[in-house]
């Protein structure tokens, strides 16, 4: 190869190097300079609306804002008593809950006193630590092919049918917003309240 071909070819891979280099740095500057512009221009301009949807109307939000606490607080109106809770049981929860709510297909919900029942389920009557978390459940959950189509009274008298049936109140129990929350589960001295410091917030 001659000399002055080799300085050449030096000269033009030199070239196409600074080039190159340069290229790339003002595509880069300039992909920078985009992206802060964009970043103001989105931040200014947010619309004030999206232009659909609506405001929630106050009997929408009534219909979604119903949950119970274990203090009673949002209980509704009415009573029930175990008789007419027996009966709305057995036409609407026996086919999944078995009859007097043991070993049905999806689940007991009285506890087997039976000594030769070796299944030991958790139900309402072993397991949950509040009276009012009945009611809230049956409301919002059950049954379970038409939640939400129960009336609150059909509620109280399932929510007293079932704490009977489980032998934690007496069939002359009438049950409603300030007899349920002063009822003491069987199980709620099972569950202990973690106030350890000092670890993640949510154990
Ligand atoms: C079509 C079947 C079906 C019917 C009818 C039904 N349930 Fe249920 N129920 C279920 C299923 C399935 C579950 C479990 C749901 C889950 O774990 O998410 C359940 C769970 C429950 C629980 C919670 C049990 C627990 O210990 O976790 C209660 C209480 C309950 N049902 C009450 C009722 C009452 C009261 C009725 C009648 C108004 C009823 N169910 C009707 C299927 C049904």
């Amino acid at each position: 190869m001659n000399i002055h071909y080799f300085k050449y070819k030096l000269l033009a891979f030199v070239c196409v190097g600074i080039a190159l280099s340069a290229f790339q740095s003002a595509n880069y500057s300039e992909e920078k300079s985009t992206l802060t512009y964009q970043s103001k221009k989105d931040s200014v301009q947010t619309p004030a609306n999206f232009g659909f949807g609506r405001k929630a109307t106050q009997a929408e939000i009534d219909r979604l804002d119903i949950d119970v606490r274990p203090d009673g607080k949002g209980l509704p109106a009415g009573s029930g008593i175990v008789l007419k809770g027996k009966a709305i049981f057995e036409t609407k929860c026996v086919a999944c809950h078995g009859v007097g709510g043991i070993g049905g297909i999806n689940g007991s919900l009285v506890t087997n006193k039976n000594p030769l029942d070796k299944k030991k389920e958790k139900t309402i009557g072993n397991y949950w630590p509040y009276a009012t978390t009945v009611f809230d459940y049956v409301r919002r959950a059950m049954p379970f092919n038409a939640p939400g189509s129960l009336t609150n009274e059909e509620v109280y008298h399932l929510t007293a049918y079932l704490l009977n049936a489980n032998e934690i109140i007496d069939d002359k129990t009438v049950i409603n917003a300030q007899t349920l929350p002063k009822i003491v589960m069987p199980a709620q001295k099972l569950f202990v309240p973690d106030d350890r410091k000092g670890g993640p917030e949510i154990k």
